[in-house]
């Protein structure tokens, strides 16, 4: 049986037309097929209102809001602070009265935090504030017919992260060099196109819904760099960021604006935009203040400054803590954030000087400024030193500013995990950063340093990888980045595979399923490994890079090694990788504190998986796996492509099963990814047996 998964047209020609993503109507079976009451008062209650109710229409469930009540609802979704309960068991739960709920701990829900318990065959979700019960709504239909369960287990539910974030590279003019979307695979804006804004209030709002539903609570609208008429979005273009600003506000979704360093130059007519100015500072002041006269609950800037070319403090003689410390001031009397990028390092660097390395950068520029910074800055600092690779060792900003607030960036939008052509499920990787401890086993994870101390962290960003698309992320199977994104934002502990479940149960729906039991099995198969398959055939343990300039797609080994970008593998005839050791190389291990300081510094101790990037080592040096390093080389290339071949069977095994467009796009792009793994293994492959002359010593084929 094959059912198409149900897609959404937008009520104008010429708009987007769309697939449900992982919320199709079906997803909302179980509740909508009940007697639901639904007590309180706010927007974001009249969101589950609104999405009770149109599920209720649907599935033949009735929706009550206000007298006169039905008493006996299967589902209760109610606001503590609303008063009385019109259903008994609802009310003794939100009185404390019963022992169920009372065993799921004590403590304040927050402004986002939810109880969920089945209490006296009545499905309860209590909350203190419009958004938990906006995601206690969210945890009852991910649950579907488990939420009605008499076993349910009573369980106060509250975000790890207060701040999860997603951050849209999307220009409104088509830039040139980086188009409509930067690094972005999935098509075009959702907000933006050809200059103006798209007013696609219904797509966005079904993106608002997406965002919920996954934990998601604000969003960037535009690229971190900031051209001419994106810097204008701050004033004379601001009623566009305040229109998407009030189609998502309905899902609990705050907006943020990237913002030009320059802008009093470039905006206002300043002679400087000097931070320590006193007419710039007032022109910050007054901007800010506009901007929240249109939009009260804006969320704040977000500034690359002093990187890759964009404007910075730098100009003036002043630092990074003068540059945010300016717009600081501006967003603190309205309660805003300044996030200010880590990502600042010599791009015009000389390959031929070996003492310089960009790994080293933001920990230089940023490690002295810890303790400088105002309340309202958020330091936000990519999760590897170097660039979003699908292998680099964490940060060691990360573990260098207890006294900075600090935001971790990942990057959903595949730029260098096979760009929404090639299937990457990022999931296990993200888990694996969250989950390090740059101190050791004693010392906390780098989840915890997101989440800061009383929830004060900068929280968790990614950079968004939807677009117009009709399937958000081009390669359907990608939705699930944007979905473990949000999840592992709100519980870092969550299980990769444990994710993808729920995102599998929500997304292929069994009842819009042929076979579930298979297709499930099928995801599994395809996805749960994907990123270390990726691995496998790309940049080897750990060096990095190794693609097409520019673009960053396919192979190219020496496309980066005599350019200005810092990003080297520096192989020879002896041997590859980076030496970043105190005793011979950049040093660079030193800014980690124990015990990675020494376990990064050692060639012994050093995990095989960064090996190449701390050390510049023989081709037959012996690593932990027993194999020698050019061995390694050879079989995690021949490996990885049969994997990608294995992958493009199963899933011709489910053709018939899921939606045939789906099935056709997911096929489609799994050739491509076959076709690009054969290029890599080729080029890697021939590009070290040539190199070292040594051969694989299970006699395959090297050109
Ligand atoms: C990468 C990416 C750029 C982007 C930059 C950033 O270098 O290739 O397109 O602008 O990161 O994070 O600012």
């Amino acid at each position: 049986m094959s059912v198409p998964v149900t897609g959404r047209a937008s009520a104008h020609a010429g708009k987007s037309i769309w697939h449900a993503a992982w919320l199709p109507p079906a997803a909302f079976r179980e509740l909508g097929s009940r007697p639901v009451l639904v007590h309180g008062e706010g927007l974001l209650v009249d969101t589950v209102l609104d999405e009770v109710s149109r599920a209720c229409a649907r599935y033949g469930g009735r929706v009550w809001h206000g007298p006169p009540w039905q008493v006996d609802a299967d589902l209760v979704l109610a606001l503590r602070e609303a008063g009385r309960v019109p259903n008994v068991a609802a009310e003794s739960a939100r009185l404390g009265a019963t022992p169920a709920v009372n065993g799921a701990g004590d403590g304040a829900l927050g402004d986002e935090g939810y109880l969920l318990a089945r209490v006296d065959g009545v499905t309860v979700v209590l909350a203190d504030a419009p958004a938990g019960l906006l995601y206690g709504m969210f945890h009852v239909v991910r649950l579907g017919a488990a939420a009605f369960d008499d076993e349910l287990p009573a369980r106060r539910h509250r975000p790890a992260l207060d701040r999860r974030m997603l951050d849209h590279w999307d220009n409104v003019d088509v830039h040139p060099v980086s188009g409509q979307v930067e690094r972005g695979y999935a098509g075009g804006s959702l907000f933006w196109r050809d200059g103006a804004a798209r007013h696609d209030h219904a797509r966005l709002r079904d993106y608002g819904r997406l965002l919920a539903a996954c934990g998601v609570n604000a969003i960037t609208v535009n690229n971190v760099n900031v051209h001419d008429t994106e810097a204008r979005l701050l004033t004379d273009r601001l009623g566009d960021v305040a229109e998407i600003a009030q189609v998502l506000r309905p899902y609990g979704v705050r907006v943020h604006l990237s913002v030009s360093f320059a802008a009093p130059v470039v905006l206002g007519g300043l002679p400087t935009a000097d931070p320590l100015d006193d007419r710039v500072r007032a022109w910050w002041a007054a901007a800010t203040r506009r901007v929240y006269q249109r939009i009260p609950d804006f969320g704040g800037y977000l500034v690359k400054a002093d990187s890759e070319g964009r404007p910075g403090p730098f100009a003036y003689g002043r630092d990074h803590a003068d540059g945010a410390n300016l717009l600081a001031e501006a967003l603190a009397p309205h309660g805003g954030v300044v996030r200010w990028r880590a990502f600042v390092y010599d791009h015009r660097q000389d390959w031929r000087d070996r003492s310089t390395d960009r790994a080293r950068a933001a920990h230089d520029h940023f490690a002295p400024l810890d303790g400088r910074f105002d309340d309202n800055v958020i330091l936000q600092v990519k999760f590897g030193p170097i660039d979003f690779q699908p292998r680099e060792p964490v940060s060691p900003v990360l573990a260098a500013m207890p006294a900075t607030r600090l935001a971790v960036e990942l990057q959903a939008t595949q730029e260098y995990t096979g760009q929404q052509r090639h299937v990457c499920y990022l999931g296990p990787w993200w888990s694996e950063v969250l989950r390090f401890r740059p101190r050791g086993e004693a010392g906390g994870t780098i989840a915890d340093v997101a989440a800061g101390r009383a929830g004060a962290g900068g929280g968790l960003v990614a950079v968004a990888n939807v677009g117009d698309d009709p399937f958000w992320t081009a390669h359907p199977l990608a939705q699930a980045n944007l979905y473990a994104f949000g999840r592992l934002a709100w519980d870092p502990l969550l299980v990769p595979g444990a994710i993808l479940d729920e995102w599998i149960d929500l997304t292929w729906l069994p009842v819009a399923t042929g076979d579930p039991e298979t297709v499930r099995r099928t995801m599994h198969a395809i996805m749960d490994d994907s990123w270390r398959t990726y691995e496998r055939y790309t940049a080897p343990l750990g060096v990095g890079f190794m693609v097409r300039p520019g673009h960053h797609y396919g192979p190219d080994v020496d496309g980066y090694e005599y350019t200005p970008w810092g990003t080297y593998h520096f192989a020879d005839r002896d041997g590859v990788g980076v030496d970043r050791t105190r005793a011979t190389g950049t040093g660079f291990t030193g800014q980690y504190p124990p015990p990675w300081s020494e376990v990064y510094e050692s060639r012994e101790r050093c995990p095989d998986e960064l090996l190449l990037f701390f050390h510049h080592v023989p081709y037959r040096h012996v690593l932990h796996s027993g194999r020698t390093v050019i061995q390694h080389i050879y079989d995690t290339h021949f490996a990885g492509v049969e994997e990608v071949a294995a992958m493009r069977e199963r899933w011709r095994l489910v053709a018939g099963a899921v939606d045939p467009a789906v099935h056709d796009r997911v096929a489609e792009r799994l050739d491509e990814q076959f076709r690009s793994a054969v290029e890599w293994r080729d080029q890697i492959n021939t590009y070290f047996f040539r190199k070292s002359g040594v051969p694989d010593a299970h006699g395959r084929r090297i050109h």
